[in-house]
């Protein structure tokens, strides 16, 4: 695997959409000339001057760009070893790092003359940051979430009708984020003349996990630089933890780190209420080789290769499913996993509340849970850099119903 940043981004995905042996373009036969427009496309775009101008305006003057990199000086001192630093994505408009690609969607769907994004939610997040920038360009919007997620949600989904979009409930199977997903690539295929599909994370064919990564890299190259800047120019955090369902968050975090051999990437799954199938979401350590939403990759799967029942805490996190980059980084020992029980992601979320003044979103407690074990365990001059992917606005009810204040 190529160690710069560069070659890497170049060598991986293959012209198919391959990297290694997961990716690719398994879907109907009849969507694949949208997806090989937009594959065209979306290169020219990419390498346009005036597009990533465009796009980085939007991102300063609209979204709040660029998040601080912040110091854990309490936690980290209580811990008595390495010392944590979290990247502020939740201070992004909307709360979460969704918008950094929903943002991007939107601009591309402008230049490709597309008047609507369509996409799934779990948590909300990814929805309520696509309302916001379909409103934002003037584009119909139109959101694929699970009854469950609408019910845990409520705030979110109150927040997309604000702003305008049309929130379409999934009523099969668990009704969760994989029923959103199977809906919304539904509607797409039959929509697709004149809608852009703004997948929520780097999942699904080629070209989507391509552009997620690229739309969320801006998260990993501001980090490296204002870590550098903390800590005096002189060194890299050794270790640099991001949650992960499909991976969007944690692709932005670690691609500006692949090629720094010094520092291990972690990537946490929810291990929710036990190791059983079907009562966690931790793919990469339970899953194995198989096809979900148009993509080769792992997939939590029962004995006769149907899709598996998940669990976990986090709504963004209930998916049997993994991106195909991340499934590739983790077969070549790129980074490393660990998966998190739900009590443990709760008490993270106190924790952070009380002794730091921030709300973490349930997803990003379990990065942050994560790296309190490893910084109990790691010399006090270690430095461990969390991706903190979104507040935890949209958590707090139900918390407080479930499981009080922490008090
Ligand atoms: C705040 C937050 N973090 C993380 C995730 C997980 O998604 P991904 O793995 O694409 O970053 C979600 C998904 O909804 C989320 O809302």
């Amino acid at each position: 695997m190529p160690n710069d940043a560069q070659s890497y981004s170049q060598t991986y995905p293959d012209a198919e959409g391959y990297f290694g042996q997961f990716g690719g373009s398994h879907y109907p036969h009849e969507v694949q000339p949208a997806l090989d427009e937009l594959a065209k496309a979306y290169q020219e775009l990419r390498d346009s001057p005036d597009f990533q101008h465009e796009l980085t305006r939007v991102r300063t003057t609209f979204q709040g760009r660029a998040t601080p990199v912040h110091h854990l000086k309490t936690i980290s001192s209580q811990l008595g070893g390495a010392q944590i630093f979290v990247k502020r994505e939740d201070l992004n408009h909307t709360g979460a790092h969704k918008i950094n690609h929903c943002v991007g969607f939107a601009l591309l769907a402008k230049k490709l003359g597309k008047t609507k994004l369509i996409a799934e939610t779990g948590a909300g997040q990814h929805g309520v940051a696509l309302a916001t920038a379909a409103a934002y360009f003037g584009l119909d919007c139109e959101v694929h979430m699970g009854e469950v997620d609408i019910a845990k949600q409520s705030s979110n989904v109150g927040r997309m009708r604000l702003l305008g979009a049309r929130v379409v409930p999934a009523s099969t199977g668990q009704s969760a984020l994989k029923e959103a997903s199977d809906s919304a690539f539904a509607a797409y295929v039959q929509q697709h003349a004149h809608a852009l599909y703004a997948i929520g994370s780097a999942i699904g064919p080629h070209p989507f996990p391509l552009i997620v990564r690229d739309f969320q890299a801006v998260v990993g190259q501001e980090a490296r630089a204002q870590f550098l800047d903390l800590t005096g120019g002189s060194s890299l955090p050794e270790h640099v933890v991001a949650c992960v369902a499909g991976g969007s968050n944690a692709l932005g975090m670690f691609s500006s780190f692949l090629g720094d051999e010094g520092v291990t990437l972690h990537a946490v799954e929810p291990r929710g209420r036990s190791e059983e199938l079907g009562q966690h979401a931790a793919t990469l350590s339970y899953g194995r080789p198989g096809t979900l939403h148009g993509a080769r990759s792992i997939v939590l799967q029962e004995g006769d290769g149907t899709t598996a029942n998940v669990s976990s805490v986090a709504s963004g996190l209930v998916y049997p499913g993994i991106g195909p980059e991340i499934a590739m980084l983790h077969e070549s020992g790129r980074i490393s996993v660990a998966a998190i029980p739900d009590e443990e992601v709760i008490s993270a979320f106190f924790r952070m509340a009380k002794d730091e003044g921030i709300i973490p979103a349930l997803e990003s407690a379990h990065a942050l849970a994560f790296a309190f074990h490893l910084a109990a365990k790691r010399p006090s001059s270690e430095r461990i850099l969390v991706n903190l992917s979104g507040r935890g606005d949209k958590d707090v009810d139900y918390v407080l119903e479930n499981y009080g204040t922490g008090q």
